[in-house]
């Protein structure tokens, strides 16, 4: 495997500027694929077939200026780009960054021999960006969701308001009309409007939000019961198994919307296997802490009863993966189904203070993960709690961690800091070769992140390994199959630890490698 270079796109008609670009990122040493163009009209043709990390243009061309690029950008290729002035005129100059360039650098021999250290600043700068434009995209769709639900709740309760008097109206008639063929009509029209009025029930319900009993619940016996209702009525190509870790803690809550909630998601998992497939539940204790809560904003620190189904089915695609917890957001055929499975799952979920993480890979399968706040009066939840205040600390050893998000560097550092160890930090793979090679005498152990811009993990470890073969690095990433799993430890990575992780699972398999001989 060899690591992933560089795609830089320069867009410049005087070859002698393209050659000076050229030298520089070989007298840098940075690993990187230059293509260069003369006009905007093959630069068009050049991104459609390779969108590159970044784009060098210079400002005027012979078919036009480099602004149109940031005017008028390719569909689908997002990409930074840097624009090359001749002089540094003030006007040009607000043009530029006005039509969105990073950034601009006025040509000299200077500005073309510090270009690595730009494109390395711009690309930092771009990406920072991205994540904060998905972060916004993340509070929009909250507020989406909210609406949602608003004007679901008010549609609603006019509807109840619809298909009470059909109800009532059914009775009477009952009594008006004897012979069988009306009383079978009239059967149609009654189950029809109790249907209605069952879904009114569901919605009213996701829009309230959620109130029910508050009493101890064991959920593997509600797993039970989801285990006798799957074996008998889904087909039998669908292999179930229940796996109950032991000694469970309880939950609070509703036995019967908790029970809803794991059969809408066995049902989902029976329709995503149309052809058959493994249908398998697992039930585990599990303490979250603050780091693990800092990574996830959905969650909160605290010990929780997590059940998982996974499916062997069709996987939901990414862009659908977001709005799956929509009310009415269904991709099944009209009549099969309402989309309403999930948003009543999410709505119960929440009202007992838990909430739900999903993984898919498509054609591969789909996890739920349901967390149930664990009783905190059950011994045992004591005792977790205690068992982790005892979590093994680090003797100073020096920790390299790579990550381009930066609240997850920081959670990460202040943690191992807190435990004992000393901290290096890299964002992203380019960083952390370049930090390895100053400190490799004194680093114990690289934590580094699979997906990454520009280098990802496993290129990073290639590299690493070119300056050490006994390097020690342990694999995080937010997708977390198994699959990433073995592919982290055939990469060469000695661990894998799943985003989010607690602090415990981190220290526990750091203090692991650490100290296994290698
Ligand atoms: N396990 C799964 N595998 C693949 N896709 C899934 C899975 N679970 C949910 N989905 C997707 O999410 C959508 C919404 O699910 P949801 O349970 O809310 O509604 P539904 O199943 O379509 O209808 P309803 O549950 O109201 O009968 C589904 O239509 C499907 O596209
Ligand atoms: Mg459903």
């Amino acid at each position: 495997m060899s690591a992933e270079p560089l795609h830089l796109l320069i867009v410049e008609d005087e070859a002698a500027h393209v050659e000076a670009i050229r030298r520089a990122f070989e007298e840098a040493g940075t690993d990187v694929q230059i293509r260069a163009v003369d006009t905007l009209r093959e630069f068009r043709a050049c991104v459609t077939e390779q969108p590159p990390n970044l784009t060098l243009a210079d400002l005027n061309l012979p078919d036009g200026q480099a602004l149109e690029i940031l005017t008028n950008p390719p569909e689908d290729a997002p990409f930074p780009v840097l624009v090359m002035t001749a002089f540094g005129n003030q006007h040009v100059v607000l043009d530029v960054m006005k039509a969105g360039a990073l950034d601009y650098v006025v040509k000299s021999p200077e500005s073309f021999a510090g270009m690595p250290q730009t494109v390395e600043r711009v690309l930092r700068e771009w990406n920072l960006l991205q994540r904060n434009k998905k972060m916004e995209a993340q509070s929009l769709r909250a507020q989406r969701f909210e609406s949602i639900g608003t004007l679901a709740g008010g549609i609603a309760h006019d509807l109840n308001n619809v298909l009470a008097p059909i109800l009532m109206a059914v009775e009477i008639l009952r009594e008006m009309i004897t012979n069988e063929a009306g009383q079978k009509i009239l059967s149609t029209l009654e189950a029809s409007a109790q249907h209605g009025a069952d879904l009114v029930k569901q919605v009213l319900a996701f829009a309230r939000g959620i109130e029910g009993r508050r009493i101890m619940v064991n959920p593997i016996h509600l797993l039970h019961d989801i285990q006798h209702i799957v074996r008998d009525t889904f087909p039998k190509n669908i292999t179930f198994s229940l796996v109950p870790h032991r000694d469970l803690w309880t939950t609070t809550g509703d036995p019967t919307q908790l029970h809803q909630v794991f059969t809408n998601l066995c049902v989902n998992a029976r329709d995503a296997m149309p052809h058959g497939g493994r249908l398998t539940v697992t039930i585990e204790n599990i303490v979250l802490d603050d780091v693990y809560a800092d990574m996830n904003p959905d969650s909160k620190s605290g010990a929780y009863v997590m059940v998982e189904v996974t499916d062997t089915g069709t996987g939901i695609p990414p862009k659908d993966v977001e709005r799956i917890f929509e009310p009415f957001f269904t991709t099944k055929e009209v009549g099969k189904g309402t989309g309403l499975g999930l948003s009543t799952t999410m709505a119960i979920v929440k009202s007992h203070g838990g909430f739900i993480s999903v993984y898919s890979e498509i054609g591969k399968g789909t996890t739920f993960k349901v967390y149930l706040p664990a009783d905190t009066t059950t011994k045992s939840v004591e005792t977790a709690a205690l068992e982790r205040a005892q979590l093994p600390s680090g003797n100073g050893e020096l920790v390299l961690v790579v990550d381009d998000e930066e609240s997850i560097r920081s959670i990460a550092q202040a943690t191992l800091e807190r435990f004992g160890y000393r901290v290096l930090l890299a964002t992203d793979g380019a960083e952390a070769v370049a930090v390895y090679a100053q400190h490799r005498e004194e680093i114990a152990i690289v934590l580094t992140d699979l997906a990454m811009p520009v280098m990802d993990g496993a290129s990073t470890l290639v590299a690493l390994k070119a300056l050490n073969p006994q390097v020690k690095a342990i694999a995080s990433s937010g997708l977390t199959a198994n699959r990433e799993n073995t592919q982290a430890v055939k990469a060469g990575f000695e661990h894998f630890i799943p985003k989010p992780y607690t602090a415990e699972l981190m220290l526990n398999i750091l203090a692991k490698v650490l100290h296994e001989p290698a």
